[in-house]
C-alpha cells in the first residue's frame, strides 16, 4: 500500500521579523489598543480595490469574521425578520451570523461540482422579500461574482461576500470582497490571511460603515470629526457586541498581508500538479477552475463519484494510505438539528422563535446538489504554501489507489 509521507510547510510562516514585532508589543506591554488597528486597515485599503461602481474600500478589523459577517448586515440595516439568501453548503457561521442578528436565512442550491452558489440558482431562490444575497467563496475559490452581481442589480438587493476562506482569490481579475456592497473575512490563524483570531469587514458605504461601527469601534476608533458628530447626536455610547479586535492578531496580519498573493501562488501551482497526474480519473475529481476564476484553495475538496466504494470507506482508505482527510460539511446547514423548529428536543434556541413567526419550516425544503455534495465529497486543509511538485504525485498517487476499486488493498 502506498503511503504519503510528506508533511506540509509550518503554518502560518511567521518569520523573525514578525517575531520580534510582537515580543516588542509584549516588552511594550501593548496588551489592547482602544484606537483599533488603523495601521492594518490601511493597509487592507492598499491591498483591495475600488468596486465594480468605483467605490473605494473601507476595512474595519474586528474580533472575528462571524462579527464582520454580522457588522455588514447590520450596517446595512438587516435585522429582526428580514430574510438573506445564502448557501446552505457552508462552514455553519455564514448562516449563525444571519440568525444572531435576527434575520431568516433563505437558501439557494450550489453548482455540484464547486460547492458554490451561481447566478442561476440564485435568480432562482431569489423571492420578494429577500434583502439581501451572502455568497460564500468556499474553499477559496470565487463565485462567479460578475454574473451574481448582475442578478442582485436586477433584483435591488444587496450583495454580500463571505470571503473568509478566500483571501486572495479574484474573480475576472478583481479580487473577492470587492465585489459586494460588502464582505467579510475571517482571520482565523488557518486562513490563507492568519492572525491568531479576527476578521475584517469591508464596507463601501460610508453611512453603513458608520451604522455598524456604533455596535463595536470605540470612540477612540473614529476620526476626530466623527466622534464629534456622533457624540453630538448622543450617539457614542457602550451599547456594543463585543466587537473590539486583537493588537496581537493585527500585527501578525501586518507581516503577513505581503506573503498572500505569493502563498496562495504556491497552492494554485501545486493543485496544478495534482490535477495533472489525477488525469481524468472517473472516480474522484477536482472541480475544474473557470477561465474567469483565479481560486486560492484554501482546502481541497475531491468530490467522490465511484459507486464501487462509499465515500465513507474511500475517506478511510485516504486515511490508511496517510492522506490526512475530512468530512468538512457533513450536513448541509437547513437538515441542521437547531435548524428545525418542528419535534426538536434539544436545548432552546433563540432562533427558532423567529423562524416560526415567518412560517419558516426548513424540513420542507430541499436542495438536492447541497445535499449530495455532503454525501459525496471529502475535503483537506491544503496549506501547502510551497510548491513542492514531488509531493503532489505521491498525493495524486495516493488518492489514486485509495479510489481504485481493483487494487485489492
Ligand atoms: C465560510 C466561513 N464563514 C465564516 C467564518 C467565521 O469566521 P470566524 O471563525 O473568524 O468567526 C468562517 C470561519 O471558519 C468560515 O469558514
Amino acid at each position: 500500500m502506498l503511503h504519503f509521507h510528506h508533511q506540509p510547510p509550518p503554518y502560518p510562516v511567521r518569520r523573525q521579523e514578525t517575531i520580534d514585532a510582537i515580543t516588542k508589543l509584549c516588552a511594550d506591554e501593548a496588551w489592547t489598543r482602544l484606537e483599533g488597528a488603523p495601521e492594518l486597515e490601511a493597509d487592507l485599503a492598499a491591498f483591495h480595490h475600488n468596486d465594480p461602481q468605483g467605490r473605494p474600500p473601507l476595512p474595519w478589523f474586528i474580533s472575528s469574521g462571524t462579527a464582520a459577517l454580522e457588522a455588514i448586515m447590520l450596517g446595512h440595516g438587516i435585522g429582526p425578520g428580514d430574510q438573506v439568501l445564502t448557501t446552505p453548503y457552508t462552514w455553519g457561521a455564514t448562516v449563525s451570523a444571519i440568525l444572531a442578528i435576527g434575520a431568516i436565512p433563505r437558501f439557494a442550491d450550489i453548482d455540484l461540482h464547486s460547492g458554490l452558489l451561481t447566478a442561476e440558482t440564485i435568480a432562482a431562490a431569489l423571492t420578494p422579500q429577500c434583502k439581501a444575497v451572502l455568497v460564500v467563496h468556499l474553499f477559496g475559490q470565487s463565485c462567479d461574482m460578475a454574473g451574481i452581481r448582475e442578478v442582485c442589480n436586477a433584483h435591488q438587493v444587496l450583495l454580500f461576500e463571505d470571503a473568509s476562506q478566500a483571501h486572495g482569490a479574484r474573480w475576472q481579475g478583481q479580487r473577492v470582497g470587492d465585489w459586494g456592497d460588502a464582505a467579510a473575512f475571517s482571520c482565523m490563524g488557518l486562513k490563507p490571511l492568519a492572525g491568531s483570531e479576527g476578521g475584517y469587514a469591508i464596507f463601501r458605504d460610508r453611512q453603513a460603515a458608520e451604522t455598524a461601527w456604533l455596535y463595536g469601534k470605540h470612540p477612540r476608533g473614529l476620526d476626530n470629526e466623527t466622534a464629534q458628530r456622533l457624540g453630538e447626536q448622543g450617539l457614542l455610547d457602550a451599547l456594543q457586541l463585543g466587537w473590539r479586535n486583537c493588537t496581537f492578531s493585527a500585527t501578525l496580519l501586518r507581516h503577513a498581508l505581503p506573503y498572500l498573493d505569493q502563498e496562495n501562488a504556491a497552492r494554485r501551482a501545486n493543485i496544478a500538479h495534482l490535477r495533472q497526474h489525477l488525469g481524468d480519473c472517473p472516480w474522484v475529481s477536482i472541480a475544474p477552475e473557470p477561465d474567469d476564476a483565479h481560486h486560492v484553495y484554501h482546502l481541497l475538496s475531491l468530490l467522490w463519484q465511484g459507486d464501487h466504494w462509499s465515500r465513507e470507506t474511500f475517506h478511510q482508505r485516504l486515511l490508511q494510505r496517510g492522506v490526512e482527510n475530512f468530512l468538512y460539511i457533513p450536513t448541509p446547514i437547513h437538515r441542521l438539528k437547531r435548524m428545525q423548529t418542528n419535534g426538536y428536543e434539544g436545548p432552546p434556541v433563540f432562533w427558532h422563535d423567529t423562524l416560526k413567526r415567518a412560517g419558516i419550516d426548513y424540513s420542507q425544503e430541499s436542495y438536492p446538489a447541497a445535499e449530495q455534495r455532503c454525501r459525496s465529497s471529502v475535503e483537506m486543509g491544503f496549506n501547502w504554501t510551497r510548491e513542492n511538485a514531488a509531493a503532489m504525485a505521491d498525493l495524486a498517487a495516493c488518492i489514486l489507489e485509495a479510489a481504485q476499486p481493483d487494487s485489492g488493498q
